[in-house]
């Protein structure tokens, strides 16, 4: 069976940006192939910083929670926690000694955080995060690393590195593909609809788990574009577009079939029926997370993690010999 990882950094909810962009695909991966879902703990020490060690825990439990929720199947899945799983950190120091300093300091990710912490310091960690990221996807040999676009350069980074370890010690890695993300429109954030949703705008993300109250008032709330009618047109009524894409997304309609469902209707309609169906489509997903406690969810991690041990273990085996060690 195909393999495929997958990583993301435990920060916080998902909302319906993060939603769309990921988990309907990730439910039809799971049918097909195995698939390693990575809670990237230790990519999370990086940055906010200082953490709280609490925030990082709670975050991780919640994150699994919301995955579970949603319809990830823990006996399909392999759901754990990078920290779970030692050998990722064998395999960065190696692959590390292989990564070029000046490759580093280059990557887009690492200049944006150099400069968000300028008033602090840059930490070692987020100049080495890509050859994290690279050990956790060479260190399983997968066939396919669904990520978004903004990770591209990270994976591509993947690649020089297990080209350079093939060439230096031998054939080891498989070489990772470049994975093509599909570019199915970002939602935007609710308040400022030019500006992608996103976790730290509050008012404006549409958070999956949030009360019934907080969702209803949130696309009460929403910023509308001027004019009344309910049309598709992105450049000029940015707003009433993002909330179609989200209510097409939801009901399956088309931009024209949701057009005609609003002719000569306001945008409070448009609103309306949007929280309808959005309290309907998570129903169930909203009720089963909250039937999941952190005992449950952390049998599931547990299992997943000895598994992907595992599986990692031969991979790092095969590294030391390679590489001299013991
Ligand atoms: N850096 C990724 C992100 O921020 C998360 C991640 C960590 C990841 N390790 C990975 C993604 C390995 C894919 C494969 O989104």
């Amino acid at each position: 069976m195909k393999k495929i990882l997958t990583g993301v950094r435990p920060t916080g909810s998902l909302h319906i940006g993060h939603y769309l962009a990921f988990i309907p695909e990730l439910l039809e991966l799971q049918k097909k192939y195995k698939v390693f879902l990575m809670i990237a703990d230790l990519h999370s020490q990086t940055y906010p910083f200082p953490y709280q060690p609490r925030n990082l825990e709670e975050n991780v439990y919640n994150l699994a929670a919301e995955f579970i929720a949603l319809g990830v199947d823990p006996k399909k899945v392999l759901i754990f926690r990078q920290s779970a799983v030692p050998a990722h950190l064998s395999l960065y120091w190696i692959l590390g000694c292989l990564a070029s300093v000046g490759d580093l300091e280059r990557m887009t990710q690492y200049k944006e955080m150099r400069e968000r912490f300028k008033d602090r310091f840059t930490s070692a960690g987020l100049l080495m995060y890509p050859v994290l990221m690279a050990a956790d996807i060479l260190i399983y040999q997968p066939d396919l690393i669904p990520i978004g676009k903004d990770q591209s350069q990270h994976l591509e980074m993947a690649r020089t590195l297990a080209q350079r370890f093939n060439h230096y010690f031998g054939q080891t890695f498989r070489i990772p593909n470049t994975y093509a993300p599909k570019e199915n429109g970002q939602i935007k954030s609710l308040d400022e609809p030019l500006k992608k949703m996103a976790k730290s705008k509050l008012a404006g993300a549409l958070f999956i788990f949030e009360s019934e109250k907080k969702i209803e008032e949130k696309i009460k709330r929403a910023v509308t574009d001027s004019g009344s009618e309910i049309l598709y047109e992105p450049d000029k009524k940015p707003a009433i577009s993002n909330l179609m894409i989200i209510y097409k997304a939801l009901t399956q309609k088309t931009f024209a079939e949701i057009e005609d469902e609003f002719r000569n209707r306001g945008y409070g309609d448009l609103k309306k029926a949007l929280t309808r169906e959005f309290l309907g489509f998570f129903k169930k997903a909203r009720q089963r997370k909250e039937s999941l406690n952190k005992v449950k969810i952390n049998k599931i991690l547990k299992a997943s993690a000895k598994i992907a041990n595992k599986e990692a273990a031969k991979t790092l085996k095969l590294v030391f010999e390679r590489t001299g060690l013991s």
